[in-house]
């Protein structure tokens, strides 16, 4: 049937019926917020790129994991500033690192809130990489013994779920391994599996002071150009044990996140990253664009593209103002 018969604003004209046959939604439940922790006490330093965000360290951060509850964000993924740094990340490891004695902190003082841990390096090395360094370039399998040690240890500390984002291959089926072996055959991966090496993580590397000391992360992290691979990334991570699998940037890799969405049968996660929101805010600022509506739109284009979970600093905005 076409027109006249057919006239597409019927749908659109009440906003009752307009919100009843509105497709998609987001609502809290679909929302990580990422959270960034830091030694010290009372700490909140500003991150300047990415207003609103802070380095919290560990009693502040139970404070804003408290309000997050309050508007109905349930989950959050750590980020750790360490005090020290080394050349293997395995710092990051050891039972008093900072990553986790927050974890621990928090399932002791917010016990309902769903505690996710970034596994990865490069906010642990000196050099910056996500990984062990030999000849220049980062080594694959020698990077599994820090992330199956970081996961372990995060694991006794209490964590919810582990999400390595190094980028080594078979890095899911050795932490998988190194998980069961001892004992947390329960805990979930949720793996970066589709990572591109992306200009829009820039302010993130400043709020987590991780950036490469030298060259770029293009030998490890997807080249941007790419859609078959990351089919193939994300179909060897479900191989290797992944519970969910991400797409990370978001906006910049909407087709990416659909293939995945039509092919794969497991959540589909996507990071709506640094940049994205970095973007968002400094337009705001100049009174450019709306920001409520943007960031309501941006949300729901990465949910409609596919995403069943979307990581993103605009969480708790969105749960406080948007829903
Ligand atoms: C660590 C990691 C990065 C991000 C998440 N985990 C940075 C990177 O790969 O350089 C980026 C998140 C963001 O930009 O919001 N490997």
């Amino acid at each position: 049937m076409s027109f006249p018969i057919t006239r597409m604003r019927r749908l659109r004209h009440n906003p009752v019926l307009r919100a009843m046959v509105t497709e998609t939604k987001v609502t809290t439940d679909d929302l990580i917020m990422p959270l960034f922790v830091c030694p010290g006490k009372g700490v909140k330093n500003p991150i300047v790129s990415m207003p609103g965000n802070y380095q919290l360290s560990i009693d502040l951060l139970i404070e804003e994991c408290k309000s997050l509850m309050d508007v109905g964000i349930r989950a959050i993924i750590l980020f750790g500033i360490p005090e020290e740094k080394d050349d293997t990340g395995m710092i990051a490891a050891h039972d008093d690192a900072i990553i986790p004695q927050a974890i621990e902190a928090l399932k002791k003082n917010v016990p309902g809130m769903f505690v996710i841990a970034d596994v990865c390096n490069c906010e642990y090395t000196t050099h910056g990489h996500c990984g062990v360094i030999v000849d220049g370039d980062v080594d694959n399998d020698k990077t599994f013994d820090s992330l199956v040690a970081q996961s372990i240890t995060f694991a006794r500390h209490g964590v919810d779920m582990v999400a390595p984002s190094d980028m080594m291959d078979g890095r899911v089926l050795r932490i998988r391994e190194g998980l069961d072996a001892a004992g947390y055959t329960e805990l979930p991966i949720m793996a970066y599996s589709a990572k591109y090496a992306s200009g829009f993580y820039g302010p993130f590397r400043d709020a987590a002071d991780s950036a490469p000391q030298f060259g770029d992360r293009s030998s490890y992290q997807m080249n941007p150009p790419n859609s078959n691979e990351a089919m193939r990334e994300i179909e060897l991570d479900i191989f290797e044990g992944a519970d969910i699998v991400m797409v990370k940037p978001a906006l910049s890799y909407l087709d990416i996140i659909r293939r995945a969405k039509d092919r794969f049968d497991l959540p589909i996660a996507a990071y709506n990253v640094s940049g994205e929101f970095s973007m968002v805010k400094a337009a705001a600022e100049k009174g450019w664009i709306d920001e409520d509506r943007v960031t309501k739109e941006i949300l729901t284009s990465i949910k409609r593209a596919g995403a069943d979970i979307i990581l993103t600093y605009h969480a708790k905005h969105f749960a406080e103002k948007l829903k």
